[in-house]
């Protein structure tokens, strides 16, 4: 996103330390995230702001904000907002409102230390309440889909954005190792989540309408970025790599984890220069109000 662009040179999301169990740095990849789905996400609020139509969208409430992704471009779409960003990690709601001071707008934010799972703090009445991969991460979603209906006033919306696994960046066969690497650490990584993160890839809609909502939107929000990648999507594939390297390698066969190496060797320098190298991500959101 335009506004994070000045952090990147001097690896500002690591200063907050973000560092998971598994060595990758989540500040970074959702500010590198945000960067690569900018113009997607503008075209999203912009659909939000046709189905509120003339009533003001003023009370904002971002589950599980991040770095906030989804709070500045909200703030930007509607500039009467206010949001209210809640999060369990009070790193990145620092990140969020050092951010937003920089960019003048710490008085339209209200950083929310809290679990959105355990029941919503008390915001008040919502126009608008934004959970962008964050639903899967709580253990009983559907309760929380049945909080976000009883803060929405009448002809509030939900927008929600769901990401089914990570994007993709090599071509099937990089001209080194085995052809299929990155399918088969993707592999790896749906396997590892499908154990502590049950809820992803869930029927989204059946459960939305379940919690008593109708589905006004639905649509993919699809990245196709073809070679040659723009800086902050190269990045992102390193950062995306990386992770790989640190979460999945040792259970990769050694020849993969040695293409791996070879990839991030020096730098990263094989992948930053990889032919081929590309981006290719998508996600499902919708916007749906209180039935
Ligand atoms: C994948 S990130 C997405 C961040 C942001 N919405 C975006 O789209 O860039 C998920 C975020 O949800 C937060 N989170 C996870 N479980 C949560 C919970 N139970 N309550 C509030 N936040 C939560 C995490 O700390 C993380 O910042």
């Amino acid at each position: 996103m335009a506004h994070e662009h000045h952090h990147h040179g001097h690896g500002h999301g690591r200063h907050h330390g973000h560092e998971h169990g598994d060595g990758y740095d989540l500040t970074e990849m959702l500010l590198l995230d945000a960067e690569v789905t900018a113009t997607h996400l503008a075209a999203f609020t912009g659909r939000i702001a046709e189905l509120a139509g003339e009533a003001a969208v003023r009370r904002v409430v971002d589950l599980g904000s991040g770095t906030g992704t989804g709070a500045f471009a909200l703030l930007r779409r509607f500039p009467g907002a206010v949001v209210t960003a809640i999060d369990t990690d009070e790193g990145m709601l620092r990140h969020l409102t050092e951010s937003a001071a920089r960019h003048g707008v710490a008085d339209r934010v209200r950083p929310l230390h809290a679990d959105a799972g355990g029941g919503l703090p008390e915001t008040g009445e919502a126009d608008l309440v934004w959970a962008s991969s964050s639903m899967h991460h709580m253990s009983d979603p559907d309760r929380v889909l049945a909080d976000i209906h009883a803060v929405l006033r009448p002809g509030g919306l939900l927008a929600m954005i769901e990401m089914e696994s990570m994007p993709r960046f090599l071509p099937d066969d990089i001209g080194i190792g085995a052809p299929g690497l990155e399918a088969r650490c993707h592999a790896l990584a749906d396997a590892a989540k499908a154990e502590h993160l049950p809820h992803m890839g869930s029927d989204w809609p059946a459960r939305l309408r379940a919690a008593g909502f109708t589905v006004l939107d639905s649509r993919d929000l699809v990245v196709d970025l073809a070679p040659p990648l723009p800086a902050p999507a190269v990045r992102y594939a390193v950062a995306t790599l990386k992770r790989f390297r640190a979460a999945v390698a040792e259970r990769l066969s050694a020849e993969d984890r040695e293409t791996l190496d070879t990839l991030l060797a020096k730098d990263e320098h094989v992948l930053r220069h990889l032919p081929g190298l590309s981006v290719h991500s998508t996600r499902s959101a919708w916007i749906a109000t209180p039935a």
